[in-house]
């Protein structure tokens, strides 16, 4: 199945709709929104918080179709949210769906402690029974006993740097059936480009890219969501990317949906391989590829 397209923007003629006043999604408590500091005590919307809601309602377009066909096919579902921060998704997705349904568990991951503790604490308050913290990593996760061995949907909502990447690995070791990934700032990939510029510059008027260091930054960023398709494609996952509303103003407003489907793109690892192999980026062929690229003889450079 296809995740939901976005809403038709086509002109129809006739002058666009009004934005709704209150970028409310109908049935959503207006109490967990107070807990969660999206609205006030006065239960008031700034307009900080109506940029976060209306972020919220567009992420959960694309979420909850995905979860009624779980729920459908198979009655019950497991969604891992890996670097949660204060779980906004998961209390919302739990506030919206799994509560009236009375189905499904998620699992907020995250580092910092002090995070774990408020979740846990709000879930008990709000009586949201399937909802469990664990104060991991999303590296530690692929392996941990207290996850159960079947995830069905993964999330991964700006986790900071390289975890969208342990994301990825988890979401490959447990198979989910979906993915939702909007990646962070990605560091790592850039540092490579940053680090071989000169001789990349050398080799290939390509280099021209990512020859400025603001170029180096946004290129590192596009060409790591690129791989990661790639990686996940490889994988037998479909893979669909689209634009996080409400993020305009930042780098980081992609949103990559992917469907295990079990039948892989056929040359997706190895135009994966052959990329890391041009850019002069094979020391990150083992985030990526299951098995490394080899570095590339000084002849093939030429
Ligand atoms: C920018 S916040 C995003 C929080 C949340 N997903 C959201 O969209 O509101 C990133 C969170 O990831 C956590 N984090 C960073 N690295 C992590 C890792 N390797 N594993 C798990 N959590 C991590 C951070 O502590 C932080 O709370």
């Amino acid at each position: 199945m296809n995740p939901k397209k976005s809403p038709n923007t086509r002109h129809s003629g006739k002058p666009p709709a009004p934005a709704p006043a209150e970028p409310l999604i109908a049935g959503q408590s207006i109490e967990l929104l107070k807990e969660l500091h999206i609205l006030t005590r006065e239960g008031k919307l700034n307009q900080d918080s109506r940029r976060k809601l209306k972020q919220v309602r567009h992420l959960y377009q694309f979420i909850e179709p995905l979860l009624v066909h779980l729920q459908e096919a198979q009655g019950d579902f497991t969604l891992v949210d890996l670097g949660a921060g204060k779980s906004y998704l998961g209390f919302i997705l739990y506030d919206l769906f799994l509560h009236p349904r009375h189905c499904g568990q998620i699992f907020g991951i995250e580092t910092r402690a002090e995070l774990v503790t408020r979740s846990r604490e709000l879930a008990g308050r709000l009586g949201f029974s399937r909802m469990y913290f664990e104060h991991l990593s999303a590296e530690a996760s692929i392996h941990a006993p207290t996850l159960p061995a079947r995830v069905d949907i993964v999330t991964a909502l700006h986790a900071c740097d390289t975890a969208t990447d342990d994301a990825i690995r988890f979401a490959l070791h447990k198979r989910a059936r979906f993915v939702v990934l909007a990646p962070c700032c990605q560091a790592e990939v850039a540092a490579v480009l940053r680090q071989n510029k000169s001789a990349a510059l050398a080799r290939t008027p390509l280099a021209e890219l990512w020859r400025h260091p603001i170029h180096t930054r946004e290129f590192g960023s596009l060409l790591t969501n690129v791989l990661r398709c790639l990686q996940l494609e490889a994988h037998a996952y479909r893979v669909t990317t689209t634009e996080l509303v409400g993020w305009e103003h930042s780098l980081k407003n992609e949103l990559i949906i992917a469907e295990y489907t079990g039948q892989t793109r056929g040359n997706a690892a190895q135009r994966l391989a052959t990329i890391l192999h041009q850019l002069g980026l094979e020391a990150l062929s083992s985030r990526f590829l299951d098995s490394p690229v080899p570095p590339a003889p000084a002849e093939n450079n030429a």
